[in-house]
């Protein structure tokens, strides 16, 4: 197994292995290389969608998805897709997944199943790199704060989506969602401090109205979105990435006009987060 970082700051190559049929070391490597570069992109990977629950069993719990469509025979997996007609596309924006609810997901497994000629890559950005370079006047006005969280402007029914192509494939839209967090949190494994606000769902610091909030948010994201926090997956047929939704930001890029994506994702349960 090898592990090659992609960038100096965020994401991982990771070669040698087939997901379907790893063993428990490979396994406890692999996670820690999740945990520690942000995302892991593994090429030519053969994973049905039964090895892609049986390995996310393995991995840990996993979360249902509230809004995408799920594969009727396969809950488990939620359908990210594109169809060649529709101009939105899901995740074409900057954003943590689930940061919403009060355990976010730890991570998702995210299988290549339909890709456009070319585009639809994924940007990633590491925010523990984010929270490092952070100059020390935001390091100190970050210090303590708490951020509210909510995916109602997106998902609800007079949210985002709802005015796109994408509102007739959703699902949830009437849910409520919010949870409050630290805006700096340690990672639950490796203990790196780590930036926890994201331009999709993070609303406004506990105490302050969006108005209040907004100049020191758009700071942070400002910084956060610096490329030297960033790395970029190019995917191809086979192609499988594993991420770390507490380690970093993802943006979906939606640059192929007239064609399909369809990926198969799978999110994994997280655990509380803490300061
Ligand atoms: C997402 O989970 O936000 C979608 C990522 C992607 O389609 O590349």
């Amino acid at each position: 197994m090898r592990i090659t970082p992609m960038t100096a700051n965020a994401g991982a190559s990771v070669s040698g292995i087939q997901l379907a049929a790893l063993d428990d070391a490979e396994l406890e490597a692999l996670k820690r290389a999740v945990y520690t570069h942000g995302v892991a992109v593994l090429r030519s990977q053969s994973l049905s969608p039964e090895e892609h629950i049986a390995f996310a069993k393995r991995w840990g719990g996993i979360d249902i998805n509230n809004y995408f469509p799920l594969d009727g025979e396969y809950p488990e997996i939620a359908i990210v897709r594109k169809r060649a007609d529709q101009q939105t596309n899901i995740g074409g924006a900057w954003h943590t997944d689930h940061s919403y609810d009060q355990v976010p997901a730890m991570g998702s497994i995210l299988v290549a199943r339909v890709l456009p000629p070319s585009g639809g890559d994924t940007l990633f950005a590491h925010m523990g790199a984010a929270y490092d370079a952070l100059p020390d006047d935001l390091k100190d006005a970050v210090e303590g704060l708490r951020a509210f969280h909510t995916a109602d402007h997106v998902y609800a029914l007079d949210g985002a989506y709802a005015q796109t192509d994408m509102a007739s494939e959703l699902r949830g839209q009437e849910m409520k969602t919010g949870a409050t967090h630290p805006v700096v949190i340690r990672h639950p494994r490796t203990g790196r401090r780590l930036l926890y606000v994201n331009p999709s769902f993070t609303i406004h610091f506990e105490g302050q109205t969006r108005e209040e909030s907004l100049p020191l948010l758009q700071r942070l994201y400002n910084a956060a979105m610096d490329e030297a926090n960033q790395c970029r997956v190019v995917w191809e047929p086979g192609t499988v990435a594993i991420w770390d939704n507490r380690a970093t930001w993802h943006n979906a890029l939606n640059d192929y006009p007239g064609y399909a994506r369809e990926m198969h994702r799978i999110t994994l349960s997280g655990e509380a987060l803490a300061a």
